[in-house]
Formats: C-alpha cells, structure tokens, sequence
C-alpha cells in the first residue's frame, strides 16, 4: 500500500535535483576537502562553494552575505540566537518576551535561560494562533533585551505580524529574534528592509538535506552574538566547527528553487488545501484549528469531535500525518500549542495535523479525503 505523505512541516523529502548538486560535493572526484584548507587548490574550491551558497542563501532572503551564519539547523539556530544574545545583553536587562506557541527549540531554550536568573514572559496567542502588537507592546518592560517570535506555526500555519511587531521592538531597542524555519523558501522575504534582528532557517523544511541551517545576524547596526560552540572560530567566530559543504551546497540550492517557484508553490497549496477541506468537511462535527483564510496554505490542523486523535492516526494506515509536532510525537499530552490557543484537552486530542507540499498531488488528496471520512466513520460508529 502507498503512503499517502502529509507530513511536510515535519521534514520534506530532498528535492532530487538538490540531492545530484549534493553528490559532486562528497567523494574523492568531487569537491570534497575542507573549506578552512587553505594550504591548497582542493580548500580553496570548497570555500568557494561555500562562499556561492552563501551568496545565493543572502540573495533569496534579501540580506548580506556577511549576515548568514551556518549551523545545523533551526533548532540550533535558535540557541544561538537566544543563549548567543541573553550573554551579550544580560548587562542591560533579563528580560525575555516570546509565546507561549512556540517550537521548544525556542521554549526549552528560554525555560534554561530562567534558570541562569533571566525572566521570561510568554504571551498567549489568541484562538487563531496570532500574537498583537498590543500583546508585545504591554508585555515590554525598561529590563526587557530580547524577543522571539516565530513566522509560521508549526502545527497551526498561523502567521504572525512579523513587521508590526518588529517595529515596536525597533523602536524600543529590544533585539528580535524570529523562528522562520517554517517560512523559510514558503514566503517572500527582505530581510534588510524588515525590522528583525535574528532569523533562524532549517533546510529540510524546504526540500533540502537535514542537518544544516543558518541564522541570520544583522550587520547593520552590529549585533554581537556570543558563540556557544567554541573551536576553530569558523562563521567569524559565531559558529565553529568544520563546514559540510555539501550540506551547505544542498540548501542554498534547495532556497534558490524554493524562491524561484514560491507563487507557483503557493498556488498550488492553496489548491490542494481547498480540495482537502472541500472533501472533509462535509464530515459532522470537524473544526479548523487555526484560520483556514489568512492561514499558511501548506498546514491546515483540523479537530475531530468525539474522535481521539491518536486512534485516527492508527486507522490511517496509509496516511503520514502527525498529531501535533513531529518532535513531541512520543508524548500523549495533548499539544501545548492547541491548548496555548484554548482547545479543551478532548479537543486538542481529536486534532491532527495535515500538511502538504510541492509534490503532493490531487489524487493523493483525493484518496486522503476518501480514507479520512471512512476511519473517521468507523471510529464514531
Ligand atoms: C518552527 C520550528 N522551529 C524549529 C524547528 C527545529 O528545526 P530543526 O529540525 O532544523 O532543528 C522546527 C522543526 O520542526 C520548527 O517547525
């Protein structure tokens, strides 16, 4: 039986073009030394490599080269980007303002951060998922040195108002750090012209290879990240650690093909999500977690009344779909970030996660919507 694969904001498959550009940078007829050699030709061609991705990376979010700092993912960035920020600023304030929606990458990070003396508030998102300028404007404090917001929603699609918030931190001098590994190659970005000061990616949310990302650390005025992996002070000191250039070829690939086809990528989304709803909601008592509307068209998480989330996931034998975020998926809770917009516990485990991506087709939807509507009947029968 074919997998029906719905679970694209947990990873992406590698596009197949990126995977061949990846191969001419591994073994020994290929571009394979390390991009720190300069003692030779073989060196000087990684870094080469490197220095491209970096430039098509920096081109496809609209920033300098000089403002990426590779790293192996969101979830690292996301260190970087708090403990890196907490140390340098901790002189002028202790206080962190973030949601309490976000990925833990985010939220583990900062519950550390309380334990070095730094205080955090975690604001509630409202029923849509969203956090208000009012929300960040009440909660900032003469003490508060940093916030953290992320783009896209991993398990609702909600997209914050990054700009607007952006602009009261601006105007308050407090550094904003964004968590855009879900909006990474998905929407359009210009990263110069918006006010955010950090922003963290992860390639294999867009059909690059797993284990790399970056974080994006603004120039212009300097931030100072302190490092918190120490070695051979590669990434200008931010980020040691010897480059994998494939992995690094990989995903500016990935972004540049991602950039490329964001409207038709959106389109298609859009599509596929109005075929999937159109089919199961004619369903009795099913609710969209989120705003079907303004919402990111690749997620849509919907509620099952009277159905326990984990049993539908067993019946649907032949579809990848997740409860709530892939990183939680051991735990039984119900999701933090459907109850964190006020989902009764029932509901928050009668919900799951559908997302879509670049190659999802409409046969497969309609063959998702076919076996939804049938494991959703016989668990209610
Ligand atoms: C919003 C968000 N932040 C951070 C991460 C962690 O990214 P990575 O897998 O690259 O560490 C994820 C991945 O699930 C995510 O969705």
């Amino acid at each position: 039986m074919q997998t029906l694969y719905m679970d694209y904001a947990a990873t992406t498959p590698v596009d197949p073009a990126v995977a061949e550009k990846m191969m001419q940078y591994l073994t020994s007829d290929g571009c394979f030394a390390n991009p720190a050699s300069r003692a030779h030709m073989l060196g000087w061609f990684a870094e080469q490599a490197v220095e491209e991705a970096r430039l098509t990376v920096a081109k496809s979010i609209g920033c300098d080269l000089r403002e990426i700092v590779w790293t192996s993912g969101a979830t690292e960035s996301n260190n970087l980007a708090l403990k890196g920020i907490a140390e340098t600023r901790k002189a002028q304030g202790r206080h962190i303002v973030t949601s309490a929606i976000e990925h833990k990458a985010v939220l583990d990070t900062c519950s550390w951060l309380e334990t070095q003396g730094f205080e955090v508030s975690y604001l509630k998102p409202n029923a849509q998922g969203l956090i208000s300028v009012e929300q960040v404007k009440a909660a900032l404090r003469d003490d508060t040195i940093l916030a953290s917001f992320m783009w896209i929603n991993n398990e609702l699609g909600s997209i914050n108002p990054i700009a607007e918030i952006g602009a009261v931190l601006q105007e308050q001098g407090v550094v904003f750090h964004v968590d855009a590994a879900q909006a990474g190659g998905k929407v359009a970005m210009d990263l110069t012209a918006l006010p955010v000061d950090l922003v963290s990616f992860s390639a294999h949310k867009f059909y690059g290879p797993k284990g790399i990302g970056a974080l994006y650390v603004r120039r212009d005025p300097a931030l100072k990240v302190a490092a918190q992996m120490h070695g051979g002070g590669h990434e200008r000191g931010m980020r040691s650690g010897t480059l994998p250039t494939h992995q690094i070829v990989g995903m500016a690939e990935a972004l540049r093909i991602a950039t490329d086809r964001l409207d038709d990528d959106f389109q298609h989304l859009t599509q596929i999500r109005r075929q999937f709803w159109q089919g199961v909601s004619t369903l009795d008592q099913i609710a969209v977690n989120g705003d079907l509307e303004r919402g990111y068209p690749g997620i849509l998480n919907l509620c099952f009344a009277g159905v326990d989330g984990e049993s539908l996931l067993m019946a649907l034998k032949n579809v990848a779909v997740s409860t709530g975020s892939a990183c939680n998926s051991a735990s039984v809770d119900p999701s933090y970030v459907l109850s964190g917009i006020g989902l009764s516990r029932d509901k928050a485990l009668g919900s799951l996660r559908f997302s879509w991506g670049r190659f999802t087709t409409e046969n497969e939807i309609e063959q998702a919507v076919a076996s939804v509507k049938h494991a959703v009947a016989a668990l209610r029968g």
